[in-house]
């Protein structure tokens, strides 16, 4: 069997990611007023550091689990972080919010050493 490639990962993904955004396109059909899915999640801290912001935002959709299971490089991560802003519904979470939950996240869940 041939392996798969990089390549074809990465087109699989974007698949998935568009059945996911179509789905999602469909919630928005809601009436008026009605709560969106998944809000941003209202944080009980005036400045939260890093771990707070990367933590609360990051478990809102699905386990934290989920996130810490990876190991990943900063431009895997960023991949990842634009999947979820752009077509899961998490764009609530600013561009200067993103830049510290990455370095965040290429800190503590990078490639193992
Ligand atoms: C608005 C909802 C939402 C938020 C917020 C969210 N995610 Fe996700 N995430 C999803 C969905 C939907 C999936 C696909 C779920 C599945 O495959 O079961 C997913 C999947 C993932 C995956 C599995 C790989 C993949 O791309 O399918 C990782 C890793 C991940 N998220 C990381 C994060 C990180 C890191 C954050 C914080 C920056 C985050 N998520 C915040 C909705 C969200």
């Amino acid at each position: 069997m041939r392996p798969r490639s990089v390549a074809s990962l990465v087109i699989s993904g974007s698949a998935l990611a568009l059945v996911w955004g179509l789905a999602a396109g469909e919630e928005n059909h809601q009436p008026a007023g009605a709560v969106p899915a998944v809000q941003k999640p209202v944080i009980d801290e005036a400045n939260p550091g890093p771990e707070v912001l990367t933590r609360e935002y990051c478990s809102a959709c699905h386990s934290f689990q989920l996130v810490q299971a990876q190991r990943l490089n900063r431009a895997t991560w960023e991949w990842v972080m634009e999947d979820m802003v752009e077509q899961f519904g998490a764009g609530w979470i600013t561009p200067p919010e993103q830049t510290v939950i990455i370095d965040y996240l290429v800190e503590h869940y990078g490639p193992e050493k």
